[in-house]
């Protein structure tokens, strides 16, 4: 635990200070911090769900149904699969594989994505963007054959679809992280980011520009953004069949079987939170097709207007960036 957090948890509103003075929330900003820095800080004082006891009466009701909804495979058509079995709650809600498996198969999807904050985006969900709220989204799971394969008459014994995924988009709310270093370093607290953290963050900021895609307090996209996915294994098993097939934009007389050997697809993808990264990979990509976060990075990017994130990347740079990503804004566990 960082020094900053300690305080903050402890002594309420004064800041600290070991490298800097004491200082108070509005004193000067810290080196870098610009209006447009600090559009990226969640608030060191964030009213946050943590558990479903912070709710109100009806809803912790429903939040812990959503909880119970969570792990329960009797949701399931055959009983053996629960959100739970792909998004493990002590593996950071999620698989860790690089391609999700469901009753021991490969399922037409791509990699599982961590549950954590997804809460506190606006989204849009799935990778490709497809649902455009949070309970929306819980619909596909629900249903989909390949997941839990719910039918009405199993979902009416819990209340009937809606309430199901009601209940279960309040549960999600619980799974909201705190504050991060960075987060401190612009409410003042200096000492909070060192200095190859600092430096990452100019990076990510000015340099690479990774903001022009990852925006806001979650540093995620907005929407899906056109990326070039290569020589993905099984690629023409996966777009033949999915729903994928409808966002992929073929080139020019290409055929889906040959994607996966030689060719290239473009498909918008949703750009991926940057918080709490250590919750979330390995392996990284849509598809999971890299091992480390410093591959994925550097072939980060793959249309022509992306070429300035691909520019050369020196080994100083990324160890710099990947050091203000690992622990500028990693939260704190939950207290
Ligand atoms: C078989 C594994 C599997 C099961 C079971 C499963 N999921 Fe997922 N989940 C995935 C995969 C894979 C994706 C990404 C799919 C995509 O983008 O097309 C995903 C995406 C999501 C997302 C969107 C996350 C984001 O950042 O966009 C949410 C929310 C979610 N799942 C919740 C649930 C809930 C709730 C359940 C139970 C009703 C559930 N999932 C069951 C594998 C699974
Ligand atoms: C042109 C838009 C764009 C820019 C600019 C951009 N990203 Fe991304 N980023 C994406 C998309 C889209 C994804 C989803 C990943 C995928 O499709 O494989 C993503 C995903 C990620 C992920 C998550 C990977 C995972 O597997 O969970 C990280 C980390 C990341 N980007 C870091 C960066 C960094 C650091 C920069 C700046 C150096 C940057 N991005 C710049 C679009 C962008």
């Amino acid at each position: 635990m960082r020094l900053w957090h300690a305080f903050v948890i402890s002594r309420g509103l004064v800041g600290l200070g070991l490298a800097s003075p004491l200082v108070a929330f509005a004193t000067p900003p810290c080196p870098g911090v610009t209006p447009a820095l600090a559009a990226h800080a969640r608030p060191l004082h964030d009213p946050r769900v943590q558990s479903c006891d912070h709710l109100s009466a009806e809803e912790a009701a429903s939040c812990r149904r959503g909880k119970a909804h969570f792990s329960s495979r009797v949701l399931s058509a055959d009983g053996q699969v629960s959100c739970a079995s792909c998004h493990v709650p002590v593996s950071g809600f999620r698989d860790g594989l690089a391609r999700p498996r469901a009753r021991g198969v490969l399922i037409k999807a791509p990699r599982t994505p961590s549950l954590i904050d997804v809460a506190r985006t606006k989204g849009p969900f799935f990778w490709n963007g497809r649902a455009t709220s949070l309970k929306g989204q819980i619909f596909w799971p629900l249903y989909a054959t390949q997941e839990l394969g719910a039918t009405e008459a199993l979902l009416a014994r819990f209340g009937g679809a809606q309430a199901v995924a009601s209940d279960l988009a309040v549960f999600l709310q619980t799974l909201s992280t705190g504050p991060a270093p960075f987060d401190a370093y612009v409410a003042g607290h200096c000492g909070a980011l060192a200095p190859a953290e600092r430096r990452g963050l100019e990076l990510v900021l000015q340099t690479k520009k990774c903001t022009q895609c990852h925006k806001g307090t979650e540093f995620r996209g907005e929407k899906a953004e056109p990326m070039n996915y290569v020589n993905i294994p099984d690629f023409a098993f996966l777009g033949q069949e999915s729903s994928y097939s409808a966002d992929a934009q073929l080139a020019e007389g290409q055929t889906f079987a040959e994607v996966g050997t030689a060719g290239y697809v473009t498909l918008g993808s949703v750009p991926q939170t940057l918080r709490n990264l250590h919750l979330r990979g390995p392996p990284w990509g849509r598809y999971g097709s890299k091992a480390s976060l410093e591959d994925f990075l550097v072939s980060h990017g793959s249309q022509p207007q992306q070429s300035e994130l691909r520019a050369f990347w020196s080994r100083g740079e990324i160890a710099d960036v990947l050091a203000f990503l690992f622990v500028g804004l990693r939260s704190e566990e939950k207290e």
